[in-house]
C-alpha cells in the first residue's frame, strides 16, 4: 500500500522536509528563489491579525496584505465564525441544480453596493477566471459578433491563456500560445485607444471590437487612470458600442480609498471583475458583476442561461465567506480606513525619502496599495547594463533593481522582523507598502521605524550582505 502523510504529518514536517518535497512533487525552482530569503527558510506556526508566529517564538508584522488577499488580516474572527458555523450546520455545496440562498444573498449584496444596473452576478475560484468570464460575457453580448479585444501595454490580468495574452506585462516573459485578436493601448492614453479603435473597423465603417479592459488603478505599476481618460473610453465605447471591462481584482472592496477604484471617478463599466479581498482572507472566490442589459443579451435566454458555469462556482462556504467580508469592509468602512493608513504611511516614508534621498527614489500608490521605489546602490552598473543591446542582458537592469528591493526586503524580515513583498512589471520594481486595512497607527509606525532601521545600516551594505549569503547557501557552506 502506498504510504501517505497525514494532516498529523503536515504539522510535524521541518523547513528541510517541505524543501525536499517541493522539489520532488511541486517545484524545485521555487526552494532555489524562496529559501534564498530568510523568510524561505522557516515555517509558521499560526497567523492572525497583522502578524505572523513563528515556531521558534517570533512574532511578524505583515505589511504585505497579502498582496491584495489580506485586507481583513489574517483569520478575521468574523470570518473564521462564518466558516465554521457554516460547516457545523452540515451545509450542502454540491448540487447546482437545486438553489443557494448564499448565491442569492451575495449577488443581492454585491449589487445593492455597486451603483447603477451593475447587477448580475458570478462567483468562479479565481481573478483570472473572473476577467475570463468577462471578456466572454462582453463578447456573446456583441450582435453581430465582433473580433477584438483591447487590453494596456502594462495591464496584468492573470496567467490563463487568455488572461496571460491581454496582460502586457507578461509581453516577452515567455511565449505561450496566444489567444487570437488582442490589441494593446497605451494605459492612460486616450488618443492610444482612438487610435486601435480606428484602426480595427470592417469594411462598412463599424467596430470589430468586442470589448476594451482596463484596471482604474493599476496595482503592479501603482498608477491610476485619469478621470478624463475613464470617461473617454466610456464615451468611446457607448458609441461604437464596445463593452467597457474593468478589472478591480486587486482594487476592490476598499483597498485604494474607495470601495472600488472607478468609484472615485463616477465611470461606469459594463462587466467588473472582483477576487482577492473578497474572499476575506481564507476563501478563494472571485466575481464578475455584469450590467443588466449585457447579461440579457449574453445569457438572457433559456438556452444560452447555462453557457458559463464551472463546478466550483459559487460554493457554499465561499460565498458565505464572501458574504461577511464584504459586510466586514462595509461595517468597518475599509475605504475611510485605507485613506487614513495611506496618510499616515506616505507621511512617514516622506519623512524617510527627505532623510535617505540617495536610497527612497519615490513613493507611489493611493489608499494602502503604496510602494517604495528605491535607487539601486549599483547606478553605474546598471546604467551600463541597459545600454547593451544584447537579449539575455536586457532585463539586467530590472535585475539589479529586483536584488535591491530583495535584500531590503530580506533585512526587513531577518533583523526588523516585518514581512514585505515586491511588486514588478517590466521595469518597474518596487516595495510595497500594502497593509491589511486593518492595520492600527502603531503597527505602521512599526513599519516605518523598521524601514529607518535597515536603510540606516546602508542599503549597499544590504545588497552585498543578501548576495554573499546565497553564494554562500549556493555552495553549501551555510
Ligand atoms: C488586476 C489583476 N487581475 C487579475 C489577476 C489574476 O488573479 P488570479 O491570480 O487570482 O488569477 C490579478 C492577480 O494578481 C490582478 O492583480
Amino acid at each position: 500500500m502506498a504510504e501517505l502523510l497525514s494532516i498529523d504529518d503536515c504539522e510535524r514536517l521541518s523547513v528541510d522536509q517541505v524543501w525536499d518535497l517541493y522539489r520532488r512533487y511541486v517545484n524545485p525552482g521555487q526552494v532555489n528563489i524562496f529559501s534564498t530569503f530568510a523568510f524561505g527558510r522557516e515555517l509558521f506556526t499560526d497567523a492572525e491579525g497583522m502578524y505572523l508566529n513563528t515556531a521558534d517564538g517570533r512574532r511578524i508584522l505583515d505589511f504585505t496584505g497579502g498582496l491584495g488577499v489580506l485586507s481583513h488580516g489574517h483569520n478575521h474572527p468574523r470570518i473564521l465564525k462564518a466558516r465554521t458555523d457554516y460547516q457545523r450546520r452540515k451545509r450542502m455545496e454540491v448540487h447546482k441544480i437545486v438553489f443557494s440562498p448564499y448565491i442569492a444573498a451575495l449577488s443581492h449584496n454585491v449589487a445593492e453596493l455597486l451603483p447603477g444596473d451593475l447587477n448580475k452576478c458570478f462567483f468562479p475560484n479565481s481573478g483570472a477566471e473572473a476577467v475570463e468570464g468577462a471578456l466572454k460575457a462582453a463578447y456573446k453580448s456583441r450582435t453581430p459578433r465582433r473580433d477584438f479585444v483591447l487590453h494596456a501595454d502594462i495591464s496584468f490580468h492573470g496567467k490563463l491563456i487568455g488572461s496571460g495574452t491581454i496582460s502586457g506585462s507578461q509581453t516577452g516573459v515567455f511565449d505561450f500560445p496566444k489567444m487570437a485578436n488582442t490589441a494593446t493601448f497605451a494605459y492612460d492614453d486616450l488618443d492610444s485607444v482612438r487610435a486601435r479603435v480606428d484602426g480595427l473597423r470592417r469594411p462598412d465603417g463599424t467596430s470589430n471590437v468586442y470589448a476594451i479592459i482596463v484596471e482604474p488603478f493599476s496595482a503592479t505599476t501603482l498608477t491610476g487612470c485619469s478621470r478624463a481618460f475613464l470617461e473617454g473610453v466610456r464615451e468611446i465605447c457607448d458609441r461604437e458600442g464596445i463593452a467597457l471591462i474593468f478589472d478591480e481584482v486587486y482594487t476592490g472592496w476598499g483597498k485604494t480609498g474607495t470601495l472600488f477604484a472607478f468609484m472615485r471617478h463616477g465611470v461606469m463599466p459594463d462587466i467588473l471583475a472582483m477576487s482577492k479581498s473578497f474572499g476575506g482572507g481564507k476563501s478563494s472566490i472571485s466575481g464578475l458583476v455584469v450590467r443588466d442589459g449585457v447579461f440579457d443579451t449574453a445569457y438572457g435566454t433559456d438556452d444560452d442561461a447555462l453557457l458559463h458555469t464551472s463546478t466550483y462556482n459559487g460554493f457554499g462556504e465561499e460565498c458565505v465567506t464572501a458574504l461577511e467580508a464584504v459586510n466586514i469592509a462595509v461595517e468597518d468602512d475599509y475605504p475611510g480606513r485605507a485613506e487614513r493608513i495611506h496618510e499616515r504611511l506616505v507621511g512617514g516614508l516622506s519623512a524617510l525619502q527627505k532623510d535617505f534621498p540617495g536610497d527612497i527614489g519615490e513613493i507611489r500608490g493611493q489608499g494602502a496599495l503604496v510602494g517604495l521605489v528605491l535607487n539601486s546602490p549599483f547606478e553605474l552598473v546598471e546604467k551600463a547594463l541597459a545600454a547593451i543591446p544584447v537579449g539575455p542582458l536586457k532585463n539586467k537592469r530590472s535585475f539589479i533593481r529586483k536584488l535591491t528591493a530583495a535584500a531590503l526586503m530580506d533585512d526587513l524580515y531577518a533583523r526588523e522582523g516585518v514581512l514585505t513583498m515586491m511588486i514588478e512589471n517590466g521595469d518597474f520594481v518596487a516595495l510595497t507598502a500594502a497593509p491589511s486595512l486593518i492595520a492600527e497607527d502603531a503597527d505602521i509606525d512599526r513599519f516605518l521605524h523598521s524601514v529607518r532601521a535597515s536603510l540606516d545600516r546602508g542599503l549597499g551594505k544590504l545588497v552585498s550582505t543578501f548576495v554573499a549569503t546565497k553564494l554562500k547557501m549556493m555552495l553549501g557552506l551555510t
